[in-house]
């Protein structure tokens, strides 16, 4: 009889064997925790499509950041519902605006903690876009403004460096959104303050519950004036080339799980640190499959994860960040 030449078993007999040699694994390091704040009072309100993250009103931030810390999470990435709309956004770069406040909180309570603020005007203009309209001089048709956005974004950006955000996320998708930031935080006196650019953000169906969240569905249209074409891979080179040329210090995917050979090619063709964005849909699917007890959650999470990290995610943006620190810590 003829034996097997190779036996690839011979690695995988015990869990000791197995702990030797695994090639990718996963750190409470390397977790960002999304987190919703809101006006108003004593308000921790759970967000109905996804359960288990809530919207947070400023007097209640404090224990949550508590939780969040007390896990051993680092970081966390800021999103603000705010009070009113407008066709500017003005409440995203406003001084007192909900995000800034809430930075300045934040960066009081505990300020090693990496704040990182979500750069965009979608929650902020009363048409849910992520910049300005503007109508084409021909055909009346409505579309978002590039340049008159990036006025606006830089604005933003900037005000959120001042009421201390660690690192700035540009997540609008506007052409030379990268470069227009850099030199505005710059020239403000905010040349350390990094720029995690949402480099390879797709139009996504995955953005369902988050636009619930925080109220951003465009109220015409869609995003696909701006946002990426799901059919398209090469274009994602040329995003994040751009966006590396123009100054990022950080290159995104988002989505995470149907984009993973997005991440990789990042990964292969760049040397930024690459970073996943395991959005609202991959979470709450997750969630609603495991609420009916037809997945194990932890087990399926923990799975996904190390998908990212094999795919070459250097970081993790995640709804089950707390969570997954939560296991880490138990094992
Ligand atoms: C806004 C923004 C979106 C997300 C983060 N920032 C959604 C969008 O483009 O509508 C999605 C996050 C998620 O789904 O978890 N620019
Ligand atoms: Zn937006």
């Amino acid at each position: 009889m003829s034996f097997p030449v190779v036996r690839n078993r011979r690695l995988r007999g015990t869990a000791a064997i197995r702990n030797l040699v695994r090639e990718n694994s996963l750190s409470v390091h390397d977790l960002v925790q999304p987190i919703f704040v809101t006006f108003g009072h004593n308000i921790k309100h759970e967000i109905e499509s996804m359960p288990g993250v809530y919207h947070f009103s400023l007097d209640r931030l404090e224990e949550e950041i508590k939780e969040i810390t007390g896990l051993g999470l680092q970081a966390i990435l800021l999103f603000g519902v705010p009070e009113h709309k407008d066709a500017e956004g003005t409440s995203a770069f406003a001084e007192d605006g909900i995000v800034q406040q809430a930075t300045r909180l934040i960066k009081q309570w505990n300020p090693n903690l990496l704040v990182i603020a979500d750069t965009c005007l979608c929650q902020f203009t009363d048409t849910g876009h992520c910049g300005v309209i503007h109508h084409h001089p021909v055909t009346g048709q409505a579309d978002v403004a590039n340049d008159a956005s990036l006025e606006l974004l830089v604005q933003t950006a900037i005000s959120q460096a001042k009421a201390g955000a660690d690192i700035i996320a540009p997540s609008n998708m506007m052409d030379g959104y990268v470069h227009a930031i850099r030199s505005g935080l710059d020239e403000a006196g905010y040349e350390q303050v990094p720029v995690m650019a949402y480099s390879v953000k797709y139009s996504s169906a995955y953005y369902g519950p988050f636009r619930d969240a925080v109220h951003s569905s465009p109220q015409f249209g869609d995003r696909k004036t701006y946002q990426m074409d799901p059919a398209n891979a090469r274009e994602a080179m040329r995003e994040a080339e751009n966006d590396v040329l123009e100054g990022a210090d950080f290159l995104m995917v988002k989505p995470a799980l149907a984009y993973m050979d997005i991440i990789r090619m990042l990964k292969e063709n760049f040397d930024l640190p690459v970073v996943a964005y395991n959005v609202s849909a991959e979470y709450s699917m997750v969630k609603a499959a495991a609420i009916q007890g037809w997945v194990n959650e932890q087990a399926i999470v923990m799975e996904t994860m190390l998908g990212f990290k094999r795919a070459g995610a250097d970081i993790i943006l995640t709804y089950f960040a707390k969570d997954i620190a939560g296991w880490l810590r138990a094992e």
